[in-house]
């Protein structure tokens, strides 16, 4: 599907966004771990949640989605079903890795596959820890999906963990979290810097002793009585990295003002806030509170004049998805922008420097390619034309975002891939003000 994007003279208004794709995952996946009945709302109902949900089925949980609240009975993770068919995780990283975690404790024969896509990402950074805890799984030659994992005797625990991760990955400490579980003991995971912590807080409500000691920013987790996890009431904010891309829009857009409420504000999440605001963006946090171990509130956000930046370091993770619509955010900023130390941006759902470059360019930006990052020199104005969204649902949305302050529209190429994470993107975008139409291919 190709979308062509139009000019906009300012979007307006207050909304509520999609659950959190983050902790919708984790949501259905650990309701299905606990004894008894969740109730989720806000559950995210996308392309990624129904793989995973799918998946949920194959092992013999029972799930029920009504319009957007996802209740789960839990079985206990000694309950699950022995798969009669592989577990296809699609484009889905998350779902995958999460899933191999579970499958890795319940000690279950099972395939874990996904698209051609999740084929070529990175499964050694979760296949050499596993192997080392004793959990018979193979993957490919290359270190990548799928994965074949073997029945193991449950008799037999898996070994104690201490691992200290070389690179920052919630999903690797997730996988590592729950596969710990079937070391009926305490796992000790420390990485490079703090990722994103909503499986911590999660397991918590649901009466897992967890720390973060601060030190290497280890987590230390002792799993509850029994492995008896309490099931889950609970409202998932709204997502923070879907909201990226309003707030963007609103920033660079003339005469916009929007407000955006019941947002996850997850200070592991809210590093493109940070950098928006030094940038010299007008964006406020009102409302703030913490729900269900969750920390969210209200963004309210106004059209501003935005100044380059240099970005590096442990910023890096805490911004890690929003890559995409910050590099937009940098073309209509005065002056350079750099972006230094974020090779992790090559492995995720695409190469995600190599193919901002490449449709940038197309558009007349002025963008470098570097090996860990790009510079872009701002404050151009941004030809329109054709460009390609790669399979990418955050560059579909991004290079979607650019069309509404380009001289000319864009259209963009596959923008289905949004329905993964966003479905209701555009409808969103056009009660703002946004003008987009379907042309044919
Ligand atoms: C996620 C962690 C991040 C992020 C992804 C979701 C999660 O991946 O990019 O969109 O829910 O744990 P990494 O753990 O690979 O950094």
């Amino acid at each position: 599907m190709k979308t062509k994007i139009e000019k906009a003279n300012g979007i307006n208004g207050t909304f509520n966004l999609v659950g959190d794709k983050s902790i919708s995952h984790r949501a259905a996946l650990f309701a299905s771990l606990a004894t008894g009945k969740s109730t989720i709302h806000n559950f995210l109902d996308a392309g990624v949640t129904q793989v995973l949900l799918k998946n949920l089925t194959k092992v013999g949980v029972e799930w029920h989605l009504l319009g957007n609240t996802l209740t789960v009975e839990g079985k206990g993770i000694n309950n699950l079903k022995v798969p009669s068919e592989g577990l296809y995780c699609g484009n889905s990283a998350t779902t995958f890795r999460l899933l191999a975690g579970v499958i890795a404790a319940a000690g279950i024969e099972a395939k874990l596959d996904g698209s051609g896509g999740l084929r070529k990402r990175p499964m050694k950074r979760i296949l050499d820890p596993l192997q080392s805890m004793g959990v018979p799984v193979k993957g490919t030659k290359d270190n990548t999906a799928p994965l074949y994992f073997e029945k193991r005797n449950l008799i037999d625990p898996l070994e104690d963990q201490s691992i200290q991760l070389k690179v920052a990955s919630a999903q690797v400490k997730t996988c590592l979290l729950l596969a710990g579980l079937g070391a009926n003991s305490v796992s000790l995971i420390s990485e490079p810097s703090q990722s994103r912590d909503h499986t911590e807080r999660m397991l918590t409500l649901m009466g897992a002793e967890i720390t973060n000691t601060e030190v290497n920013h280890q987590i230390r987790l002792v799993p509850p009585d029994n492995m008896l996890f309490k099931p889950l009431e609970i409202t998932i904010p709204g997502d923070i990295s879907s909201a990226a891309f309003l707030i963007v829009a609103a920033l660079i857009i003339p005469n916009s003002h929007i407000r955006i409420e019941n947002i996850g504000l997850n200070p592991t999440r809210t590093g493109l806030i940070d950098v928006l605001i030094e940038m010299g963006g007008d964006i406020k946090i009102t409302a703030e509170r913490v729900e269900h171990n969750e920390p969210l509130g209200t963004i309210e956000v106004r059209s501003s004049e935005l100044l380059g930046i240099e970005i590096n370091g442990d910023q890096i993770v805490r911004m890690i998805d929003e890559f995409p619509i910050f590099a937009i955010a940098a073309c209509c900023s005065q002056g350079q922008t750099i972006v230094k130390d974020a090779k992790e941006l090559r492995y995720k759902e695409t190469d995600r420097i190599s193919v901002l470059s490449e449709e940038l360019l197309k558009l007349g930006v002025n963008i470098e390619e570097k090996a860990d990052g790009f510079v872009i020199e701002g404050g151009k104005p941004v030809n329109g034309g054709e460009c390609d969204g790669h399979g990418d649902h955050r560059l579909a949305m991004s290079l979607s975002v650019l069309g509404t302050v380009a001289d000319q529209p864009i259209t963009v190429s596959g923008t289905e891939i949004i329905n993964e994470s966003f479905p209701n993107f555009f409808e969103l975008l056009h009660s703002l003000g946004v003008k987009s139409e379907i042309v044919n291919e």
